[in-house]
């Protein structure tokens, strides 16, 4: 058998990983490692997290290249975002099937929760479901994601009695606020928020949260938004990137 843990670390704050996530830190043979063009603070967040846990001995770290993703002006952008997605798995596939001998236990640390917003998981089970990588046992260990940290950090419940929230990427707020009392944005390039009409909307948002760094504002849409878009843009400004997610609360 071989092993594959996916491990949820967290967003940011190193005590946010669960006693299962701490056995598994402990746990692997060999770490997967994604390279993206990601901010170089985020890798280091996350080495912080395995030197911080780790008690066993040395691992292995294998590097998987992430191929660029396909621009959204591509020609054809769906086909060209479906080759991507199986030039990925195949990548991972081969890794998986090479560096990864019979008997070990191999990782990847996801960020925040492995269910919410995340490749890893589904390109994971699809290298599982294949088959292709003989004895592949895949576990799941579930993490403390961004919108518990917010929702915390702010000291509100995510949903009002009996009702239902709605999650989604920030893309989808285009054509509007979605039928919903409480939605959560996240993978927000911008400041989406800013073009709904704000009557009768407050917002909880959160920056960098669990960090150092953490920002944290909250208030009528009306009353907030501009000081939202302000902190926002320097703090973008000040580290060169923002990773930022909001509670939209229809009030009234
Ligand atoms: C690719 S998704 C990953 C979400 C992650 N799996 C989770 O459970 O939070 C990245 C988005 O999560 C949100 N996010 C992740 N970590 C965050 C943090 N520390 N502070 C604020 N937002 C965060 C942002 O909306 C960001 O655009």
């Amino acid at each position: 058998v071989r092993r594959l843990l996916l491990i949820g670390i967290g967003a940011g704050h190193p005590d946010h990983v669960t006693v299962q996530a701490l056995a598994a830190l402990d746990a692997f043979d060999v770490l997967f490692v994604v390279e993206k063009a990601a901010a170089e603070e985020l890798v280091a967040l996350r080495r912080r997290v395995v030197a911080r846990h780790r008690t066993a001995g040395p691992y292995r770290t294998v590097e998987l290249q992430d191929p660029p993703r396909p621009w959204r002006s591509a020609p054809d952008y769906r086909a060209a975002v479906a080759r991507w997605r199986a030039q990925r798995t195949a990548q991972w596939e081969a890794a998986l099937r090479d560096e990864l001998a019979d008997g070990e236990t191999g990782a990847f640390l996801v960020w925040g929760d492995p269910s919410l917003y995340e490749s890893t998981l589904a390109i994971a089970r699809e290298i599982a479901d294949r088959g292709a990588v003989p004895g592949l046992a895949l576990e799941v260990i579930p993490g403390i994601s961004s919108v518990q940290v917010l929702a915390a950090r702010h000291r509100i419940p995510l949903n009002r009695v009996g009702r239902p929230v709605l999650i989604t990427p920030a893309r989808l707020l285009g054509d509007g606020l979605p039928d919903a009392d409480d939605v959560v944005v996240m993978l927000d390039p911008g400041t989406a928020f800013a073009e709904l009409d704000p009557a009768g909307l407050e917002i909880y948002w959160g920056a960098y949260l669990g960090t150092d760094d953490e920002l944290l504002i909250a208030g009528p849409l009306a009353e907030v938004a501009e000081e939202i878009v302000a902190t926002r843009a320097r703090a973008r400004a000040e580290k060169g990137w923002v990773f930022d997610v909001y509670l939209l609360r229809r009030t009234g």
